[in-house]
């Protein structure tokens, strides 16, 4: 069996699911999750070279399969996170919790911070610039701040400090023109100055010690714990626990709840934010549960299907949603270019059964139905792409290639143009607009746009695009272009 035809039976998924969620926490027993996993594993396997799923299996169990076990994770986690991500935490930071403990360590000038499950590093240099604002004299300070994640890919992206526009969605302006500075080549960095404080390193939750045994002053493990079932969590609440100085705070994120697993931490409300604080060891304490640890289902339902696990009420939130739609949307697509039409075509229709799907799954339906000879199904699939997202260039494109069926060179041209407008990068749509003024003898308009798209193609290309280059590969339509150009040339 070949890695493309991967399909895990029962037993084998919750072979895979059972052994990530004992080393890791992380539980994929869930439709979602089964998705999640044979995509991923998928993908590991093919890249490993190997072709049974138990023959891989039996790899990342062992001692020497490690890094196998490690790129695995790698695929599976959610690495979703921003700056500045839940303000009101942030308000909570900079107002109350960071003052009192500034004053509380005055005599010591020591101050631990621990963000567990830091993604890219927004988190922790968001915590930074919140301290800097507050603290007087940071110099006469010894800071330490230590973020630790399982995934070694994504710390390595944290430690070079440099983002693109979208995760500063939520910084205050203040910070932004204090602590970061725009790069010739559009991204921002992050100044070495907040960089400095920030200590990046590979820890599972699961294994690791804790970096701070009953010093820290604040952790924060926020949007990481949502994907456990409750023996995981509370194992790090634990930790937590141990970890955390008395007069410490735990910040988890909106959806968590600790007071739903343990005993050991209590919620205080400050201003618009809960934050969780030791209890004190030697008094129970009744697990207090605050109105804001609803879940959050009710503006997000869960993708339908979903066989959710037992022991509390796990919801998918936006980004997890988000995460999955990306999985399936590969998935289906992986079936469709291994020519398994009606597995690909099962799973996009198993997603239409959701509002608000993106443009690129319509148009790879579209173009699966094309391949099956169905279009004015596909057709139909274009317009829906083209009402999620009126810049999609693919779906101009095939819409430029319905006229062209229909022999309205003219809209053809339009949807062509409409396409280029959208994305100035996409090859395809020069290769067709370029065939056109060929066809009508304009050789200096075509040999330009065959340039066009000889550029294009030397350019990244993006997933979508091999959905629409299906019988036409990328050297084709280079050959095609050079050919072209000559005898353009050879004719202006
Ligand atoms: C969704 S991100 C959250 C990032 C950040 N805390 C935030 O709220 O923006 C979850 C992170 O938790 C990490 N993670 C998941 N399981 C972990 C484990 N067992 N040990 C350490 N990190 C883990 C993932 O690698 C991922 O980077």
């Amino acid at each position: 069996m070949n890695a493309a035809k991967l399909r895990l039976d029962e037993d084998t998924h919750r072979l895979f699911a059972g052994l990530i969620e004992n080393r890791t926490g992380l539980q994929f027993f869930d439709e979602a999750g089964y998705m999640n996993l044979q995509a991923s594993v998928s993908v590991q396997m093919e890249k490993a070279d190997f072709e049974q799923p138990l023959e891989y299996y039996d790899l990342i169990r062992s001692p020497e399969g490690q890094e196998s076990f490690r790129s695995l994770v790698e695929e599976l986690t959610n690495s979703e996170t921003s700056f500045f991500r839940n303000l009101p935490q942030f308000e909570a930071l900079i107002q109350h919790l960071l003052p009192k403990l500034i004053q509380a360590r005055e005599s010591s000038r020591r101050l631990r911070i621990w963000s567990a499950g830091c993604s890219s590093g927004e988190e922790p240099f968001s915590v930074v610039m919140a301290l800097l604002e507050v603290i007087p004299f940071p110099g006469n300070w010894k800071i330490e701040v230590v973020a630790t994640d399982i995934n070694s890919q994504i710390l390595w992206k944290a430690r070079q400090g440099i983002f693109s526009g979208r995760t500063f969605k939520a910084m205050p302006q203040i910070y932004s023109q204090k602590y970061i500075s725009q790069r010739i080549d559009r991204q921002y960095e992050v100044l070495p100055y907040v960089r400095q404080y920030v200590d990046f390193r590979r820890a599972n939750l699961m294994e690791e010690l804790s970096p701070f045994d009953g010093q820290c002053d604040l952790i924060l493990c926020r949007n990481v714990m949502i994907y456990f079932r409750q023996p995981a969590i509370q194992k790090v609440l634990s930790k937590f626990r141990r970890a955390l100085a008395p007069d410490g705070y735990l910040l988890v994120g909106h959806a968590e709840n600790p007071n739903n697993y343990s005993d050991d931490f209590a919620p205080r409300q400050v201003g618009d934010a809960f934050v969780y604080v030791p209890t004190k060891k030697d008094v129970a304490t009744p697990a207090l549960k605050p109105s804001h640890a609803e879940p959050v289902e009710k503006s997000d339902p869960p993708l339908k299907g979903g066989n959710l696990p037992p022991g509390r009420p796990r919801v998918l939130r936006s980004e997890e949603k988000e995460e999955t739609l990306k999985k399936f949307i590969s998935t289906a697509r992986y079936a469709f270019h291994h020519n398994r039409i009606q597995e690909a075509e099962e799973l996009l229709e198993t997603l239409f059964e959701e509002d608000r799907i993106p443009a690129s799954a319509h148009v790879l339906m579209a173009c699966l139905l094309v391949t099956t000879n169905r279009e004015e199904q596909a057709a139909q699939h274009v317009k829906t792409a083209l009402e999620e997202d009126e810049f999609c260039a693919e779906a101009h494109y095939l819409q430029g290639l319905f006229e062209l069926d229909r022999k309205d060179h003219e809209r053809a041209m339009l949807c062509f143009k409409h396409s280029i407008y959208s994305d100035n990068q996409f090859p395809l749509s020069y290769f067709q607009l370029a065939r056109l003024f060929q066809d009508k003898g304009d050789y200096k308009k075509a040999a330009m746009r065959y340039q066009n798209a000889l550029r294009a193609l030397d350019g990244p290309s993006k997933e979508i695009w091999s959905d629409l280059f299906t019988g036409l590969s990328p050297q084709l339509v280079r050959q095609a272009c050079l050919t072209a150009i000559e005898l353009c040339e050879r004719h202006v």
